[in-house]
């Protein structure tokens, strides 16, 4: 399917590797002029390399995106994106009795805060010239509580709820606001969780990892192509009517009819 996008400009945050890279990928090779991001040159290096094969232009800003000279940094690269994808890494797996303050605050700073202010940084300006595609990856676990992801869970909701109004706000200026919440996917995050088990359970990482696979219904993780191709038919031409939905990729974990 052409998505009707080649030539559009995204931002996409947090890129360099997993989900991120996988939805810059989708997006490269839909047409898409894209901004990469992250904070590691040499996966940086190679992502770049990686979209530069479908023949668009990378631009590539190595910067922390929840800093504002992260942000400013991305709107440097690329001051009049069509699109905008929201992504950062997400508070380690912790025992909710042993988060203090600090890294309360620097959790609803990344998984809420940074995307917030992205999207209001520039919302207008899409709305202005009649096209915008905003999604933002949160998790499954906003629907679906995991036991040490709290923190995750509440910032992820938070922003949920408050883009939830915005995104019937910015409706009527051709913009569109979504959220893709990922289950499990065979990235480096996944398979840190392994690691950090088993070392609680004694258990091995490649154990613990097919007991979760099998757990799911379709019987094994996402792969992060499927979640690239899912976010670049969200920013396609053809997604036009789709706004304030929240997109649940998971295989069929999340028990639930609606
Ligand atoms: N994979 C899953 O199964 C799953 C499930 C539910 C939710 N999620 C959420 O989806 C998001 C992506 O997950 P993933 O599995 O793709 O993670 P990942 O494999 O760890 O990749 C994270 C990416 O984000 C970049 N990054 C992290 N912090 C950053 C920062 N402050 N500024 C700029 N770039 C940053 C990393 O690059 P550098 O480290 O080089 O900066 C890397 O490119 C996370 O928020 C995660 O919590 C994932």
């Amino acid at each position: 399917m052409d998505l009707g996008i080649k030539g559009r400009k995204a931002i996409v945050c947090a890129s360099s590797r997993g989900l991120g890279r996988a939805c810059a990928l989708a997006l490269a090779e839909a047409g898409v002029d894209i901004v990469i991001n992250g904070r590691d040159e040499a996966q940086l290096a190679k992502t770049e390399s990686d979209a530069r094969a479908f023949g668009v232009n990378v631009s590539v800003v190595m910067a922390d995106v929840s800093t504002p000279e992260g942000q400013q940094a991305l709107f440097a690269a690329c001051p009049e994106p069509d699109i905008l994808v929201n992504n950062n890494g997400g508070p380690p797996f912790k025992d909710f009795r042993e988060i203090d303050r600090e890294a309360m605050l620097a959790g609803v700073t990344m998984n809420m805060v940074t995307p917030m202010e992205l999207i209001r940084a520039c919302v207008d300006g899409m709305g202005e010239r009649g096209f915008g595609r905003i999604v933002n990856i949160t998790s499954s676990s906003v629907v679906s509580p995991i036991a040490g992801l709290d923190l995750s869970s509440g910032a992820r909701a938070g922003l949920t709820s408050f883009l939830a109004g915005v995104s019937r706000t910015v409706a009527p200026t051709g913009v569109t606001i979504n959220q893709i919440m990922p289950g499990a996917f065979d990235t480096d995050r996944l398979r840190g969780g392994f690691q950090f088990a088993s070392k609680r359970t004694g258990k091995s990482p490649e154990e613990l990892a097919e007991a979760r696979a099998k757990s799911i219904p379709a019987q094994r993780f996402g792969q992060p192509e499927e979640f690239g191709a899912a976010c670049a038919f969200l920013c396609s031409a053809h997604a036009g009517y789709i706004t304030g939905q929240n997109l649940l990729i998971d295989g069929g974990a999340v028990n639930k009819a609606f």
